[in-house]
């Protein structure tokens, strides 16, 4: 018999786990070969996890933060007491620059900011839990709920084209675009997912393919290069994504090759719709141009899977998002309504 907590058997909805006062992350970088989960004491701890892309995608690594922040109080109230809220700044500071491009890091990181502000000098721990489980279960529900509003605009059956992983393992659970064709699916509408593979860390062949197949849901890896062929071919109804951050005149950063699908969709006749809750949208961000886009170490490029495959002496160009104008997107899925051809005006009154 297996001695595993039942809080610790792995499943995509089960990929960040607050359990025994502890932080448990199931290591994406391992999956789907290894299901195995990381334990977390120290907020350090954690902002490498989200730098390493032990747990990666923009709502789980807000989510992720939020629990971090309740190791960063415990840490700060044993070191200083009274005085955590001075102590805890330096940790606040390492998890907001974990990394550059998910708003959703610091919206989370803005709320538990919020809460501290709340407190007194007592021990803040159980607080702030509370705050963070909130997180969590607020974006697990919108998750659900934004699903549900995307699934009802596809007139299937049909198939569709996702790219990377915008999965319960990318968000507090459910998942963004994945949420959508998970509810899709049940409805009868979605009959198979086309998954890019997503070079270079293959968040479509390794984390999408294994979601979507827990789910019975049919899924075909294809190369990134290959979306063109296959949306030439015809079947394919929608090209559902999610972002990393939306600005405030809705053009939308998301992982790398999203934009030229976006391309892709608007040459042949193929809807393209962004399924994000509004914690990705960032009001402050008045256009894509100002989106802080990530740039990774060349050698992620250079490497697959650990080999060498580029030729020695070469370099490499590594931005691990672009940016989609919101002129290429059908629709805008989020969980207070959807947004059709969005714009600053539509995106503002939706955030109103
Ligand atoms: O580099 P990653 O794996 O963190 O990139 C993730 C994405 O680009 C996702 O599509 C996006 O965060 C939406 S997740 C619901």
């Amino acid at each position: 018999m297996s001695d595993t907590p039942s809080a610790l058997i792995a499943s995509p909805d089960n990929a960040i786990v607050w359990y025994d006062d502890t932080l448990f992350l199931l290591d994406q970088r391992r999956l789907p070969a290894e299901e195995r989960y990381l334990q977390l004491h120290h907020a350090a701890e954690v902002a490498q996890a989200i730098t390493d892309m032990v747990v990666r995608g923009a709502p789980a690594i807000g989510v992720t933060a939020a629990y971090g922040v309740v190791l960063a109080a415990r840490d700060a109230y044993a070191r200083a007491g009274g005085a955590w809220k001075q102590a805890i700044d330096e940790d606040l500071k390492r998890l907001g620059a974990s990394r550059p491009t998910a708003v959703n890091l610091s919206w989370a990181l803005q709320r538990m900011r919020e809460r501290i502000e709340t407190l007194g000098d007592g021990d803040p721990e159980a607080a702030l839990l509370e705050q963070a489980r909130g997180i969590h279960q607020r974006d697990r529900v919108e998750n659900q709920c934004l699903g549900d509003l995307g699934a009802a605009l596809i007139e299937g059956p049909t198939e569709v084209i996702t790219h990377c992983n915008a999965g319960a393992l990318a968000t507090g659970g459910y998942g963004t675009a994945l949420g959508v064709i998970r509810s899709a699916w049940e409805q009868g509408r979605v009959t198979r997912v086309h998954a890019d593979e997503t070079r270079p860390w293959l968040q479509g062949a390794r984390l999408t393919a294994w979601e979507l197949r827990r789910e019975g849901i049919p899924v075909s890896l294809q190369s990134d290069a290959a979306a063109a062929a296959r949306m030439a071919r015809g079947g394919i109804g929608w090209v559902i994504v999610g972002a990393d951050r939306i600005a405030a005149n809705g053009d939308v950063a998301n992982k790398i090759g999203t934009y030229a699908l976006a391309v892709l969709a608007r040459y042949h006749g193929v809807g393209f719709m962004v399924a994000a809750p509004t914690s990705t949208i960032d009001p402050d961000t008045a256009s894509g141009d100002l989106i802080p886009i990530e740039q990774r170490a060349g050698d992620e490029i250079l490497n697959c899977a650990g080999h060498r495959v580029g030729a020695e002496g070469a370099e490499a160009w590594n931005p691990v998002f672009d940016v989609t104008p919101a002129g290429l997107i059908d629709v805008l899925v989020t969980e207070k309504g959807i947004v059709e051809h969005p714009n600053r005006e539509r995106i503002a009154a939706l955030l109103s």
